[in-house]
């Protein structure tokens, strides 16, 4: 993957058609990528347009051509490759782009844990007070209220709104607003793994969304890229850093208990769990995950 001098991703299977080297070892030059080893370059295109051992007005082999993916797609920080036909919708955080939001990144991480898990984990409402004790739990309510979740195909949104202590909230301790305050919850799913919380304060009318975008490596391992969107911090990056200090936190509380799991696949097959009304969401994220294997095995 190389950007153009406009600044225009451009991605091709890490393997060189010549003798199979990885191209990522290349160097980018005039817009174009050579590769490290006999110095084949290609366009962006993937059109082969330098064989330096032929000399010049060279003809080139055909099959000299780069393998691209079927879609290549850059939003909200993030470059989506679809090495084949995508089945799902390409993922959207609103937020992006707002221009009243302020973007935090979480350093990415390499966990051992599985996708599916960290998923419905980041979906689920109920382990907040036990596992969050040392961030945000220790004050939240343990009994989840009815909700609704809203599936679109490949797609969820849950909303929910519930009262919490907000002790960020510097008007408390003035007395000019009261400790217990109401938000509302807003989670969005979009297969397989792309995640987003979106925190409305109901009260202060501050909107903090969180980001959350899970990439498997192998049946061991996921890669967790994480951003926040924030509209209540005016421009502070040293405010912006101390809430992905705590977002880190809060991550790490998670994967504490994620990493440890002994099976790390997520079980598609409903008889094998116990599912409760308050599991709605991580109930709607095995159906669509069913159904998209399902899909992508038909
Ligand atoms: S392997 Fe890439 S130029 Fe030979
Ligand atoms: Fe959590």
């Amino acid at each position: 993957m190389w950007r153009d001098e406009q600044g225009i991703a451009h991605v091709f299977r890490d393997v060189c058609p010549h003798r199979l080297a990885p191209l990522s070892l290349g160097t980018c030059i005039d817009g174009n990528l050579r590769c490290p080893y006999h110095g084949w370059t290609f366009d962006r295109d993937g059109s082969c347009v330098d064989i330096p051992a032929l000399g010049r007005d060279a003809t080139y082999p055909p099959r000299a051509k780069l393998t691209a993916p079927a879609g290549v797609y850059e939003s909200h920080g993030m470059i989506f490759i679809a090495p084949e036909e995508p089945l799902t919708p390409r993922p959207v955080v609103t937020a992006a782009s707002d221009p009243a939001m302020m973007r935090g990144d979480i350093p990415v991480d390499t966990t051992r844990g599985g996708a599916g898990l960290l998923a419905d984990n980041f979906l689920d409402m109920a382990h907040f007070p036990f596992v969050h004790v040392n961030t945000f739990g220790a004050d939240e309510v343990r009994e989840v209220p009815p909700y609704a979740v809203t599936r679109d195909g490949y797609r969820f949104e849950a909303v929910y709104e519930h009262e919490f202590a907000n002790r960020e909230d510097p008007l408390v301790a003035t007395g000019e607003h009261p400790l217990i305050q109401r938000r509302r919850l807003t989670y969005r799913y979009t297969a397989p793994f792309h995640l987003e919380l979106d925190i409305h304060f109901l009260d202060t009318g501050g909107t903090n969304v969180i980001g959350f975008f899970l990439t498997p490596v192998d049946d061991e391992h996921v890669r967790v890229y994480s951003s926040l969107w924030r509209n209540d911090v005016d421009g502070d990056t040293e405010r912006m850093r101390e809430a992905v200090d705590f977002e880190v936190a809060v991550i790490g509380e998670d994967i504490a208990l994620q990493s440890r799991f002994g099976q790390l696949t997520l079980p598609l097959d409903p008889t094998i769990e116990v599912h409760t009304r308050a599991d709605k969401t991580t109930i709607e994220l095995r159906r669509i995950l069913a159904d998209l294997c399902a899909a992508a095995t038909a």
